[in-house]
């Protein structure tokens, strides 16, 4: 591999007045091999071009979770990434997190998303629910949720983090699944009814971005659905979002035809749909809203088939190993 030049366009923060931050675009360039880590350029920038550049690392080797910032367009580790894998014709754009207050360059704030993972109890509680054993079956259940290294890249990159602030977040709600699974736990249905709570499990859209980003393979999104289906399981179902799960799966089943007037009603009772009603309107004006009348759904039978086989074979949710998609 020879050597290239890269321009390096850099997002450069620095605190204002009243807790507002000002931001320019700085360009540097360097000349690297293409597997040259973004975080060794950056040491470089910041050694030979320019000291006062700000950013966060410590380990090198992915295991810490500080350097965790955005690369061309993706959250990312910087002492993982390559800068040759990256680049888009020689140039590398970095800024700080997403979502998350800047303090200076590319340091962002992470006091707000330790706030969120200890809102969860990360820790085991005593309880009538404890169970003495740890098996090979419960160790498996949560043994990919503990790689987590809290880099926040998930949270940086959640779509319903960016609308919603007080969304628990990925990463927060990845380590409660893991002390829901824990047979040591002693309080695991009072947890999942604090997590059916607003703001918890149902308010994920399942963008998938946690588990695109994150570095260790946690894969959030699976442990929120997990989450999801052992809260149903408890008979905390009372949220919007799942009760329009539920009416979803009775329209399948049912019917085969999507009725989207009496979805909305099951969803969120007359009260809340009448709510709704300027939004409505709103998207009707725009051509947006779909047709209030039943409709048939398509790839119904598809559907139907998936859910006859689940019901001949449940797929065990509680370890990675029996995720098989059904016949
Ligand atoms: Fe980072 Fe993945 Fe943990 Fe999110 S789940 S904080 S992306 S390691
Ligand atoms: Fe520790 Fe990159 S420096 S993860």
């Amino acid at each position: 591999m020879s050597a290239q030049v890269y321009i390096f366009r850099i997002q450069r923060n620095m605190p204002g007045q009243v807790g507002a931050v000002q931001s320019h675009w700085q360009e540097y360039s360097v000349e690297a091999e293409p597997n040259t880590t973004i975080l060794t350029l950056l040491e470089v920038i910041k050694g030979q071009q320019d000291g006062s550049l700000t950013f966060r690392q410590s380990c090198r080797s992915a295991i810490c979770g500080s350097c965790a910032i955005s690369i061309s367009g993706r959250t990312r580790l910087a002492c993982k990434t390559h800068v040759g894998a990256v680049a888009k014709d020689g140039v590398v754009e970095i800024a700080p997190q997403k979502n998350q207050p800047i303090l200076r360059d590319l340091a962002i704030d992470i006091r707000p998303f330790f706030a969120r993972v200890h809102g969860i109890k990360p820790y085991l509680q005593e309880g009538p629910e404890k169970a003495g054993k740890v098996t090979s079956t419960a160790y498996d259940q949560v043994n990919h949720v503990t790689q987590c290294i809290m880099c926040a890249c998930c949270y940086s990159e959640c779509t319903m983090a960016e609308v919603n602030p007080a969304y628990i977040g990925p990463a927060a709600l990845a380590k409660a699944f893991r002390f829901v699974s824990d047979p040591r736990e002693g309080k695991k249905t009072e947890r999942l009814q604090a997590l059916s709570e607003p703001n918890g499990i149902w308010s994920c859209t399942r963008c998938t971005m946690c588990v695109d980003v994150c570095p260790k393979e946690v894969a959030p999104m699976e442990a929120i659905v997990k989450l999801r289906t052992r809260g149903l399981g408890k008979g905390y179902g009372d949220s919007a979002a799942a009760k329009h799960a539920l009416a979803f799966h009775e329209d399948i089943v049912k019917t085969g035809q999507l009725n989207e007037f009496t979805l909305m009603m099951r969803t969120l009772g007359i009260l809340g749909s009448m709510k709704e009603t300027a939004m409505a309107l709103h998207l009707a004006k725009k051509g947006k809203i779909p047709s209030p009348f039943p409709h048939s759904i398509q790839g119904v039978e598809e559907l139907r088939k998936i859910y006859a086989s689940l019901e001949r074979t449940p797929v065990d949710v509680e370890t990675k190993a029996k995720q098989a998609v059904p016949e």
